[in-house]
């Protein structure tokens, strides 16, 4: 496909039907739609209004998982047994409208007392060990600033020991995901700055994570450019996910606009708006940053062979593919101890088909980097567990062997898990995202073993206030 070419479907469904400003039309084909949807580290190494031209094809789309205590009985049920594997399958299942309950087993429910012991990574001070994951909700306006329900949905999450931010566009030409947030204007800025204080003010902790999604983009959502990669590469454009939001409040699935090589004057301009977005989010008195360095976007492009085929210093060795992070932390440096920067990785993530034939080989060049670096900490997501194929016992070791800082692990990790994680060592602290979606008061209700809410489908990205804070805490059910 040519930059730029379009496709029938999505520009009669604009041009016909909602009338919206040629600038917000989508490059591209509609592909899916959604309606609304310091341990010991030794033990590291050992171990709807839906277009019916659109077929449902969202990342976390028709989630309809259902947690409860186990009944006698459901021992000889295997599809109620809790495990990280089931409850992915469970979030991610494509058939709609299908139920997984999900059941946690009395005999398995631990005191969970390892995860309300406080901790810190580098300067962050966490009162436990349960992490908010990064989480797009899509919920900014045209102009990129957080709308103000953020506020109320994010502190209704304080009690999480560190919420970290959706991701949070860098510049104009980061935009995978419709109507997400920015924070290189001033008015990006103040609207982070209103939600920051109300966590503050309900004594939690945020961080910002910055965001820049490259190559996963279309011209529709960068304001007719086309979107930037680190070589061009364009032979997997259909596994590359981008969202916009229709004018009749349908949030659907676009083709990716193929994007072309950055020059180096852009890639030096990627740095510098990491380092203003860091400047911006001081600002706003966050309490720190995570560099998003996973899921296929930017950071992640430049580090996969397969993705980065540059010629320059940015391109080649491992320690050209990884020039880019590094400039962006020292950049970032410049406005904030490196005590308060973390670094989200995703070693084996086949998200936005960021391929590498020998993670280990990168991510073991990086972890003797970070361990010299004196970051806040390292975020390792296990990606692919979304589709049900963990990789964590792989993905452990490679930084285990050569990087002793502090740790958050993520992705289909259960409560019960978490706190053996930290128990044992493995990890400082672990990030949940699905279950902090659904249960703004996750840490009561972990403490309390359970019950947990399930995420709906509706209202995941984008939309109202309906599957935004309108899920139930433990203090509202009781009242009702
Ligand atoms: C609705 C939704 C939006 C997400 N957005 C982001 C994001 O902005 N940045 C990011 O690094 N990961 C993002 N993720 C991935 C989560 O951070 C996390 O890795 C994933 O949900 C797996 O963790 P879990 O099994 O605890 O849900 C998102 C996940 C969900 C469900």
């Amino acid at each position: 496909m040519e930059p730029g070419a379009t496709t029938g479907i999505l520009i009669s469904i604009w041009t016909q039907s909602y009338n919206r400003a040629p600038e917000r039309a989508i490059s591209g084909a509609c592909l899916g739609s959604t309606s609304q949807q310091n341990s010991t580290r030794r033990a590291r190494q050992k171990t709807s209004p839906t277009s019916t031209s659109c077929l449902a094809a969202a990342p976390y789309q028709n989630v309809q998982t259902r947690w409860r205590i186990c009944k006698p009985d459901d021992s000889k049920d295997a599809s109620l047994r809790l495990s990280p594997a089931t409850v992915f399958v469970g979030l991610n299942s494509r058939s709609s409208g299908r139920r997984l309950h999900q059941c946690a087993d009395p005999r398995r429910v631990r005191n969970m007392a390892g995860l309300f012991r406080s901790t810190a990574l580098g300067d962050l001070h966490l009162t436990n060990r349960i992490v908010m994951a990064p989480m797009t909700r899509s919920r900014a306006d045209e102009r990129g600033v957080i709308n103000s329900s953020a506020s109320e949905y994010y502190a209704a999450r304080a009690g999480a020991g560190l919420i970290i931010s959706e991701g949070i566009n860098v510049g104009p030409m980061s935009n995978a995901f419709d109507r997400t947030p920015g924070l290189w204007t001033d008015e990006q800025t103040w609207g982070w700055k209103a939600v920051v204080d109300r966590i503050h003010e309900k004594g939690g902790r945020i961080i910002a994570q910055l965001w820049h999604a490259g190559r996963a983009s279309a011209r529709g959502l960068l304001s007719d450019k086309q979107p930037l990669s680190p070589s061009g590469v364009n032979d997997d454009l259909d596994q590359l996910q981008v969202w916009a939001l229709l004018a009749n409040g349908a949030y659907v699935r676009v083709a990716a606009t193929p994007s072309r090589a950055m020059t180096l004057a852009e890639v030096q301009g990627a740095v510098n708006e990491f380092g203003l977005a860091a400047a911006n989010a001081v600002r706003a008195g966050f309490d720190g940053v995570e560099i998003h360095g996973a899921n296929g976007y930017l950071v992640h492009q430049f580090l996969s062979p397969a993705i980065n085929q540059r010629t320059d210093e940015y391109g080649g060795s491992i320690e050209g593919r990884s020039r880019l992070l590094l400039e962006i932390v020292a950049a970032i440096s410049d406005v904030m101890p490196r005590s308060r920067i973390g670094l989200r990785l995703s070693p084996f993530a086949d998200y936005n088909s960021t391929r590498d034939p020998k993670p280990e080989d990168t991510y073991g060049w990086l972890a003797h980097w970070l361990q010299t670096t004196g970051l806040a900490y390292l975020h390792l997501a296990d990606t692919n567990a979304w589709t049900g194929a963990p990789d964590y016992e792989r993905m452990l070791p490679i930084f285990g062997e050569h990087y002793r800082g502090p740790l958050i692990v993520n992705a289909g990790i259960t409560p019960e898990r978490a706190d053996e994680i930290v128990v044992s060592g493995e990890a400082d602290a672990v990030a949940f995202g699905r279950l902090f979606l659904a249960n703004p008061d996750l840490p009561a209700r972990i403490q309390a073993g359970g019950p947990y809410n399930s995420p709906w489908h509706f209202g995941i990205y984008g939309g109202s206030d309906t599957g935004y804070l309108d899920y139930p805490s433990l203090e509202t059910v009781a009242k009702d």
